[in-house]
């Protein structure tokens, strides 16, 4: 029988929401294309993390750059030095491991920021072998995971693929604040491309080497840093967590995290705000929703507060990491102002600050690979992807219940008119219930039937695809139902005449 994660894949493939990438030449582990489905799925979550978090504050904007960067960038970033992943490779079938994986998912401990001297001692005393042919491992070495490129004719200039979108706000910081009169906070967001040579991409669509990256860099005053604008409005908001040395996941309110337990309003603030996108809009169950801090040993050097997002996904087996919190201090402005002799500090208030800098990252195809998981749904006579409106990648199907009798013309006609406003599909082929499959199967919110009665009465049927109830409305006012559906200014059942 096949797994959930198998199922998913396959319609994943077969749908086209993604497949491997270049899978005509034998696909690279780690790469994927994403087809029409991802690609209008994937538009939508980013658009609604736009509409959320530059909305935050009227300082936040987004950039746009390029992926290849010069290897200066990374010198001051600490990337070349520290971006390391320890590897083990097998002696006799070559097969690589990312070290610490191997190490904790064989003896069951958390084995993130062991040195490489450390594991390979776990390895020998556990006398760990390779999961593959049961070979022996090598001792572990530091791996640097960026991908370096060779730019000009002869290759003489030595750049490198970004290995998270944060490096271009540092960049950009310089210009944008004073294009921006020097105000604080600012923050600066890119929706992009990130590269990482991943020791082991085994994970499906979860641990890529070409992925995208949503990140917000806020850069602001640190002696600020217990400032919040808005936060008498959240101050009693309860934020679902873990914390490094607990055992349980607890509720703890903001006001409380800031005086209790010493985390900064503006920290809080933005946690805050995280957990209402993924349980308000994005309709995550609270239960399988988390931060969880990281201890001081898993966190990077420079993270001084440092919490993940993580969802509970079935077919990963628990919790995983979708999003980060990072409170990087001065080490971005720091490292790029040391690196290139530019003074990156600004005058707020009278005085000279370097601003320090709050990250919000989260994986966008982790997330999309997130809601494939939690909104997947097995029903007798279907499988359904119940995602919320606001993402499904096709609003809405228009069918003519049979192709004659004039049906497929108006069924055109009002295709023609819904498709104004929303993501629409017409479909002929088929009865109208594998229709209905079809359209469910990826998650298309309302199907539109165009049948006999249409013809007399100017009725069209609309189904909501969870409840797949049906209502008879006017089709003059489909569209305007429909708005008020996606608006939530309407209730789907008063929306209509119910069909029995
Ligand atoms: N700028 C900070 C940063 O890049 P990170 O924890 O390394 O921090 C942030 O990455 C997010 O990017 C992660 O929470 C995850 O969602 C996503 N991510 C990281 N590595 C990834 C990979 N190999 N494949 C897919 N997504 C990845």
């Amino acid at each position: 029988m096949a797994t959930k994660s198998e199922k998913i894949l396959t319609i994943a493939e077969r749908r086209g929401f993604f497949y491997p990438s270049a899978e005509i030449y034998g696909a690279t582990a780690g790469f994927w294309t994403y087809g029409h489905l991802g690609t209008l799925l994937k538009h939508k979550w980013e658009n609604l993390w736009r509409d959320t978090f530059l909305k935050l504050n009227p300082n936040y904007f987004e950039i746009d750059d390029c992926v290849i960067m010069p290897e200066k960038v990374f010198e001051s970033s600490g990337h070349l030095e520290h971006f390391n992943d320890p590897l083990t490779s097998c002696k006799k079938c070559n097969s690589r491991f990312a070290a610490d994986k191997l190490v904790s998912n064989a003896l069951g401990i958390e084995a993130d920021g062991l040195s490489p001297e450390a594991l390979t001692k776990l390895i020998r005393e556990n006398k760990l072998i390779c999961p593959e042919c049961q070979g022996e491992l090598s001792d572990v070495k530091q791996f640097n995971m960026m991908f370096q490129v060779k730019v000009g004719a002869l290759g003489e200039i030595t750049m490198y693929l970004r290995p998270e979108s944060a490096q271009s706000p540092y960049l950009a910081f310089k210009r944008e604040i004073e294009a921006l009169r020097r105000k604080l906070p600012l923050g600066l967001a890119v929706i992009g491309k990130a590269f990482r040579n991943e020791i082991s991409p085994r994970q499906g669509f979860f641990r890529l080497r070409e992925f995208t990256q949503a990140e917000l860099q806020i850069f602001f005053d640190p002696d600020k840093i217990n400032e919040a604008d808005k936060w008498k409005e959240i101050e009693k908001f309860k934020v679902k967590l873990k914390f490094a040395d607990a055992d349980k996941e607890q509720e703890v309110a903001c006001k409380e995290l800031n005086s209790k337990y010493g985390l900064p309003k503006f920290y809080v603030f933005h946690m805050a705000s995280i957990q209402k996108f993924y349980l308000e809009k994005l309709q995550i169950p609270k239960e399988l929703f988390r931060f969880r801090e990281l201890s001081e040993k898993e966190r990077a050097f420079y993270n001084k507060i440092h919490f993940d997002i993580e969802l509970n996904l079935e077919t990963l087996g628990g919790f995983k990491e979708v999003a980060g919190l990072h409170y990087r201090g001065d080490h971005d402005l720091g490292g790029h102002q040391k690196g290139s002799g530019e003074k990156l500090d600004v005058v707020t208030d009278t005085k000279r600050v370097l601003p320090h800098v709050l990250e919000l990252s989260f994986g966008v195809d982790r997330n999309i690979c997130a809601l494939m998981d939690i909104f997947y749904k097995e029903e007798k006579e279907r499988t359904l992807f119940s995602f919320p409106q606001c993402l499904s990648p096709l609003d809405v199907a228009v069918y003519p219940l049979v192709n004659r009798d004039n049906l497929p013309e108006k069924a055109q006609e009002i295709f023609d008119e819904v498709s104004k406003e929303f993501r629409a599909f017409y479909d002929t082929s088929g009865s109208i219930g594998r229709r209905y499959r079809r359209q469910d199967e990826i998650g298309t919110k309302y199907g539109i039937t165009v049948d006999n009665e249409t013809l007399k009465d100017g009725t069209v049927t609309v189904r909501e695809r969870d409840s797949m109830e049906q209502i008879r409305v006017s089709s003059d006012e489909v569209l305007s139902v429909l708005k008020k559906l996606f608006r939530g200014e309407a209730d789907f059942k008063k929306a209509g005449k119910p069909l029995k």
